[in-house]
């Protein structure tokens, strides 16, 4: 019983305590999402010097399953997608060897980090930047991008399924550094 009453006390306490962490917990992730933003901002104007800096440092820890950010490294900008399972299932399911650009989904990301797909956000026909970044624009039906310029189409691991594109969107070097950071170069 004595064990009880201290329970009990200790979940009073353990309840304020609780708050306080949620709360922590939710600045935290405030100022993660202001982090992440930052280096796209800063980069929209790159100096000089920013365009020479050869790697980009980005937090990923404010992008959200199933949301993509572009980031811009050495003056091009960067897709990193957070996929869902059903996107990395769907990426998973394809038939590599029926593919123009053949690579299976486990070529394309870091192992332990399959749900982030990194590439580069250059369409491979002519460069122009293909869409779907944001859920409200064309993805094709693949569900990865789409190239308005002449129609080519991307698949949720960046593959070339269809229209004029030669290869796969490029796959930039990066290497996470952290759990929540990522550097791109
Ligand atoms: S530049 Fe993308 S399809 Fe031509």
């Amino acid at each position: 019983m004595a064990n009880t009453a201290h329970v009990h006390a200790a979940d009073a306490v353990g309840e304020t305590r609780r708050d306080f962490l949620q709360y922590t917990t939710i600045a935290m992730a405030g100022v993660g999402g202001v982090m992440m933003v930052w280096p796209l901002i800063n980069s929209l104007n790159p100096a000089a010097d920013t365009l020479a800096l050869s790697t980009t440092d980005v937090n990923i820890s404010g992008i959200g399953e199933g949301q993509r950010i572009t980031v811009v490294w050495r003056g091009k900008p960067v897709f990193i997608a957070h996929r869902t399972a059903a996107e990395i299932d769907a990426a998973n399911k394809v038939n590599v060897s029926e593919l123009r650009d053949p690579q299976p989904d486990s070529a394309r990301v870091k192992k332990g980090k399959e749900a982030f797909l990194i590439v580069e956000g250059s369409c491979t026909h002519f460069g122009c930047i293909p869409q779907g970044m944001k859920t409200t624009e064309p993805r094709g039906e693949f569900g990865g991008w789409f190239c308005p310029c002449h129609g080519s189409v991307y698949d949720t691991s960046g593959r070339i399924r269809k229209g004029p594109a030669p290869e796969n969107l490029h796959i930039p070097p990066y290497a996470f550094t952290s759990d929540t950071t990522v550097r791109i170069g």
